[in-house]
């Protein structure tokens, strides 16, 4: 039966109910169809999304500003300098006066705690974009692109291999509440946090699967059937990349690693992908890689997400 996620907040994969993640790709997959059919499917004419970037983006602003079109409504988009909020006006005065206007917000920047807040007080559905905690817009769309792929997520064993970031914490809930098998690897200093490396082994538990963070990537990466990765300093940590390049080049995701994952393993990554330092020209574009496929889907998804919460 189908459950009713009128707004409701997405803020973290794990808030989500697993009948909530398979809506939302239920209907990812039926909005997919339609566009590619050209059916018409405008759930949300009329309807505003607010669109708050803090930070740059390519595929996040793009995927939600043509879906939140293709869905018969209309996006506005605020660049860093472009409202109030945060400079001359807090967050919850903000959050009011915006709930007024618009029918739907999606926010990326910095701190987790501005998006919780921003939720707290607004009348309206507030989408995570990402910030430097989480990624769950992204998250989801992998798991859809790994059920295209696969037909399956349970018992799979997904390697991610990188920085303990944004991804690897929304890695670890969506795994983690779908049933499959994580393994990590990180350089020490570099792993996820604890309370959320906790709490996915908690949801592991329960779906009969496994969280595993180590530091060896080859342990990690054997018998993979997805291995994923992403940048080694993240949006905001620019000034630490050649510090960072250094504890990471082990890291690399390059034909020797790849050998060790099954033969028809998913090479993934959330792009942008700096080619050369965590994966290289002949993984990424191998016939092994879906990264387009997974950039393409944030479409479906996220148009999938705004029907259901907006
Ligand atoms: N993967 C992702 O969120 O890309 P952008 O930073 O380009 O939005
Ligand atoms: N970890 C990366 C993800 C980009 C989509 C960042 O936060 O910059």
């Amino acid at each position: 039966m189908a459950v009713n996620m009128k707004g409701k907040d997405l803020i973290s994969i794990n808030d989500l109910t697993v009948e909530e993640i398979y809506q939302i790709f239920d209907l990812s997959r039926a909005l997919k169809e339609k566009q590619l059919t050209g059916e018409s499917h405008h759930y949300l004419s009329g309807k505003t999304l607010g669109m708050i970037f803090h930070k740059r983006s390519t595929r996040t602003r793009i995927s939600f500003e043509v879906g939140i079109y293709q869905l018969g409504g209309i996006g506005m988009y605020f660049g860093p300098d472009d409202l109030q909020l945060g400079k001359s006006e807090n967050i919850y005065d903000s959050a009011k006066v915006l709930s007024r206007y618009l029918d739907g917000l999606m926010i990326r920047t910095f701190s987790h705690q501005d998006v919780l807040d921003l939720a707290k007080h607004s009348d309206i559905p507030v989408i995570n974009g990402l910030t430097d905690l989480l990624h769950p817009c992204q998250v989801l769309t992998d798991l859809f692109t790994i059920i295209e792929k696969k037909r399956i997520l349970k018992g799979l064993k997904f390697a991610y291999i990188g920085d303990g970031n944004n991804m690897a914490h929304s890695i670890l809930h969506g795994c983690s509440k779908v049933g499959i098998n994580v393994a990590i690897a990180s350089p020490s200093g570099y792993t996820p946090q604890k309370e959320i490396v906790e709490n996915a082994a908690r949801n592991a538990k329960y779906m009969g699967s496994k969280v595993e963070i180590i530091e060896d990537p080859i342990y990690a990466v054997r018998d993979a059937d997805i291995v994923y990765t992403d940048v080694w300093a993240s949006m905001g940590q620019e000034s630490e990349a050649s510090e960072r390049r250094k504890h990471f080049m082990k890291y690399q995701i390059n034909p020797e690693l790849v050998k060790n994952a099954k033969d028809d393993y998913l090479f993934m990554h959330c792009l942008p992908a700096h080619r050369g330092d965590e994966v290289v020209d002949e993984v990424i574009d191998s016939v092994n890689s879906v990264v387009f496929d997974e950039a393409e889907n944030r479409l479906h998804v996220q148009k999938a997400i705004m029907a259901l919460v907006m």
